[in-house]
């Protein structure tokens, strides 16, 4: 157990409340501390075009898009995910959202945080989440 673990489950659970998800009943929240110190937050928003929903890691990456630009970075993030009666779920980062945070991660280390089954936490980096991440060339020699 981490302080910062702890206090990032506790700010995605808090968020998830926020979510949008009438079409799943899954409340989704996520909580990253930025390499800047601040938090940013996001939940799951869905659509009635069921494809047009996005993920709380989505929400919570734009939240710190949108503060920081371009420079913006995650050094630690947390989701968790509750039904409509609040009982929390199982909610590792779907694939499209390792891919993304790949994207932003400020190193190699950088702890992720989620609720497994029988209440487990589990930890993981983006590696060993997404080995053989894809990148851009171009992109990263630009950065
Ligand atoms: N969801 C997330 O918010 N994050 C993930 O990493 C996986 C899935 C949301 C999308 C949808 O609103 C709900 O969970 C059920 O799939």
């Amino acid at each position: 157990m981490t302080d910062t673990r702890d206090s990032l489950i506790a700010a995605a659970r808090t968020i998830c409340r926020q979510s949008h998800s009438p079409y799943s009943g899954i409340r989704v929240g996520a909580a990253l501390r930025a390499a800047s110190g601040a938090l940013y937050l996001g939940t799951n928003v869905e659509n009635a075009a069921y494809p047009l929903g996005n993920c709380a890691e989505v929400s919570a990456i734009a939240a710190g898009i949108q503060a920081e630009g371009p420079g913006f970075r995650v050094s630690e993030l947390a989701v968790w995910a509750e039904d409509r009666a609040g009982r929390s779920l199982a909610a590792s980062p779907c694939g499209g959202c390792r891919q993304r945070i790949s994207e932003f991660v400020s190193g190699s280390d950088v702890p992720i945080h989620f609720p497994w089954h029988d209440g487990e936490l589990c930890t993981a980096t983006i590696n060993e989440l997404l080995p053989y991440a894809f990148f851009c060339p171009a992109d990263a020699a630009a950065r």
